[in-house]
Parts: structure tokens; C-alpha cells; sequence
């Protein structure tokens, strides 16, 4: 018994109802980068995630052992520092270019795009500038007006 066949139009066969189609003028190769950006990112993702993942909850006393002290011990070495902002940033402009895509592929009117990409990054320029003041400002030994450390700091800062 023979299958019916399906053609299926080959990529770039002109065959796009113009009403899709949208402008090439000034794009450069940004959207090359940009595909290439997801994959390059999604691979050092997952070795920011995973270790992030083992060291927050697999290794001391998991889940129940993270609080305040627990962060603030954690970002006194620079290392995880670095390790925290890197997966801030890639995870933000990661997920921001993902949905970015989405956004191109599935809001057809000009102005429904050009809305939601601007909330898009408004929203992601903004948790990335407030996650990056969050690391770089941290100060987990605070003291009242005398200068005396607060009674509940964490046991680093005594
Ligand atoms: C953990 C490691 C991760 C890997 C390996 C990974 C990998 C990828 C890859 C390869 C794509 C492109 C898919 C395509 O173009 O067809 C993608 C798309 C996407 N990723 Fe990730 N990703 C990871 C984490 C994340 C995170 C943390 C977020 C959110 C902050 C995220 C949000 C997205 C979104 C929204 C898309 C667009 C989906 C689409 O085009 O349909 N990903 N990811």
C-alpha cells in the first residue's frame, strides 16, 4: 500500500503570502549572531545552571541551608560573584532574545510587535541593571548608627 505524498515548498521559494513579509533593509547580520548567540549561550548555560543548582542545594544542607547568611557567604568570594552575574546576564539576554524571536514570528501587526518588543527590553535592561546593583552593592555586615554590627548579621562578618 502506497503513502500519499506531501510536497512541502522548499525554504526560500518565494511562495511567502506578502502580507509575512517584512523589510530586509539595515538588519546586517544581526540575525546570524543572533541564532548563533542562543546556541553559544544555551551551551554555557547549562554548565552555570548545573553547577549553580548542585552547589545552592545538593552539597551543605540544601534547600533548608539557604538564607541571607547562606548568600552572603557565598558572594564574599569573587568566584561566585562572577559565577551569579555571568548567569544573570546570559539567562536575561538569552530568554530576552528567545522571546524577542517569538515576538517576530507571531505578532503580525506593526504595532503589537513594536509594544511588546519594547516592553521586552525595557523589562530586561531593567532586572539586568537592578540583579547587577544587587551583586556589586551587596553589603551583608550592616551596622546601626553607631557603627555596631547589626545582632542579626551572618556569622562571616563577626
Ligand atoms: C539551560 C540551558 C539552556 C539551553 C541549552 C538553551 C538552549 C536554547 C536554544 C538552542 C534555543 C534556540 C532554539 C531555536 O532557535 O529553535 C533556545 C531558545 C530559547 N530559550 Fe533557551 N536554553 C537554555 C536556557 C534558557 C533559559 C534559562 C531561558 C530563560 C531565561 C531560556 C529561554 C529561551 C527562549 C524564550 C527561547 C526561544 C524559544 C523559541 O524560539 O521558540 N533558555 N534555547
Amino acid at each position: 500500500m502506497s503513502t500519499p505524498e506531501t510536497t512541502i515548498a522548499a525554504p526560500r521559494t518565494g511562495r511567502i503570502d506578502p502580507k509575512y513579509t517584512r523589510g530586509e533593509s539595515g538588519k546586517g547580520n544581526f540575525e546570524m549572531l543572533a541564532w548563533l548567540f542562543m546556541r553559544v549561550s544555551g551551551v554555557i548555560l547549562v554548565v552555570l545552571v548545573f553547577v549553580h543548582i548542585f552547589s545552592n542545594l545538593m552539597v551543605g544542607d540544601g534547600i533548608s541551608g539557604i538564607d541571607f547568611g547562606f548568600v552572603a557567604g557565598k558572594w564574599a568570594h569573587p568566584l561566585w560573584l562572577f559565577w551569579d552575574l555571568a548567569l544573570l546576564w546570559l539567562a536575561m539576554l538569552h530568554g530576552a532574545n528567545g522571546v524577542r524571536t517569538i515576538i517576530n514570528d507571531y505578532a503580525e501587526r506593526d504595532g503589537v510587535r513594536f509594544w511588546l518588543s519594547m516592553i521586552l527590553y525595557v523589562a530586561t535592561a531593567a532586572i539586568i541593571v537592578l540583579g547587577t546593583l544587587v551583586i556589586f552593592t551587596f553589603e551583608p555586615c550592616m551596622v546601626d548608627a553607631t557603627g555596631a554590627l547589626l545582632e542579626n548579621s551572618p556569622a562571616i562578618c563577626r
